[in-house]
């Protein structure tokens, strides 16, 4: 597999960056979107082909692999589709709307012997990743506690699923991540703010081995954008910011504010996924860190309606 190719199903405001990443790469081979203008569109500006129908898509083309950036409640059908095909597939975060869904996909990728694996796009984030690699290297000792903040004003484009499921997913999985380890206990007080439709408020703790403990917290309601991460360990304390990527380290010896070059999450995301395809490796986010995910988003939901605390055992 020398010249890759890859196909992007859903053009709109997250594929629009998978297509400028992939073309950038180099890789870009066509794109599926029932939207004909936008399939158009964007067929004419990164000159590649361009269908409406991905059954079309997948019998003409021959691909090393497909991205889908669909609405999260159509992940499943396009995802079975295209494992079924036979070909690589990386699906948008979350990686499907419902734990029985993602059941499926997880045993729908282990009989297709192709790699499936999700856009949890945090790992990529070079604050996170000098962040695992302190813990890793146990810089400040143990992590004890991790506290995220990612709120901002509602901008009205995600209508099929609340907050849990499209952004505190992000921060679920880079807890899961540094911790390296899954929740046994989650509790959630979720609520809607500006729209009685669907959940813009969330704000769930999930609890670890010992004393380890995630409080994360999610809105679309603050009008101040704040995209941050506190993980205080026994030794000193990291702070990051997901957005400036800066990234601080305070411990009794003092600050330290490393020199990080700023990256783009996704470029290097999907550099890492042609990478690991490339070599024959799972990317590194793994079918069961997608079903899990959403075995978590779940429980925080359950939590939501019943007023407990749902323990887990995954
Ligand atoms: N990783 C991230 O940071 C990140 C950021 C934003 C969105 N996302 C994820 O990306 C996905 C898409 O979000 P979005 O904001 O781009 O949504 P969007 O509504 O802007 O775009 C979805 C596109 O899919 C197309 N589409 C719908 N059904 C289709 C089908 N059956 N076949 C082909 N095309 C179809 C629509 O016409 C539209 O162009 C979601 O799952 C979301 O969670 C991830």
């Amino acid at each position: 597999m020398n010249k890759f190719s890859v196909g992007v199903v859903g053009t709109g405001g997250w594929g629009k960056n998978h297509l400028r990443v992939f073309s950038e790469l180099g890789v870009l081979s066509c794109l599926c979107d029932i939207d004909q203008s936008r399939a158009t569109q964007w067929s004419q500006k990164y000159g590649c082909k361009a269908y409406t129908d991905l059954d079309k898509m997948l019998e003409t083309e021959h691909l090393d692999a497909v991205t889908i950036c669909v609405p999260t409640t159509l992940h499943f059908s396009v995802a079975s589709k295209v494992l079924k095909k036979k070909i690589n597939t990386f699906v948008e975060k979350p990686m499907t709307a419902t734990s029985a869904d993602g059941e499926k996909l997880v045993e729908l990728a282990k009989d297709s012997g192709v790699f499936l694996t999700v856009g949890f796009i945090e790992r990529f984030n070079q604050a996170v990743v000098e962040t695992k690699k302190a813990l890793k290297e146990k810089m400040l000792g143990e992590p004890l506690l991790l506290e995220f903040h990612r709120e901002n004003k509602w901008a009205g484009v995600i209508t099929d699923v609340g907050i849990v499921a499209d952004t505190t997913v992000h921060d679920i999985d880079t807890a899961r991540w540094l911790f390296d380890e899954e929740p046994k206990v989650v509790f959630a007080r979720l609520g809607k703010v500006l729209s009685d439709k669907r959940e813009d408020f969330a704000a769930m703790t999930l609890g670890f081995n010992g004393m380890k403990t995630a409080f994360i917290v999610s809105n679309w309601v603050t009008p101040k954008r704040l995209r941050q991460l506190t993980v205080v360990c026994t030794q000193g304390v990291i702070t990051l910011d997901f957005v400036s990527q800066e990234t601080r380290f305070d411990d009794d010896k003092g600050t330290r504010i490393p020199r990080l070059n700023f990256k783009e999450p996704l470029l290097e995301e999907m550099t890492a996924f042609l990478d690991a395809l490339k070599n024959g490796r799972q990317p590194l986010v793994r079918p069961k860190d997608g079903l899990n995910n959403t075995i978590i988003a779940e429980a925080a939901i359950a939590s939501n309606s019943t007023g407990t605390p749902i323990y887990l055992n995954i």
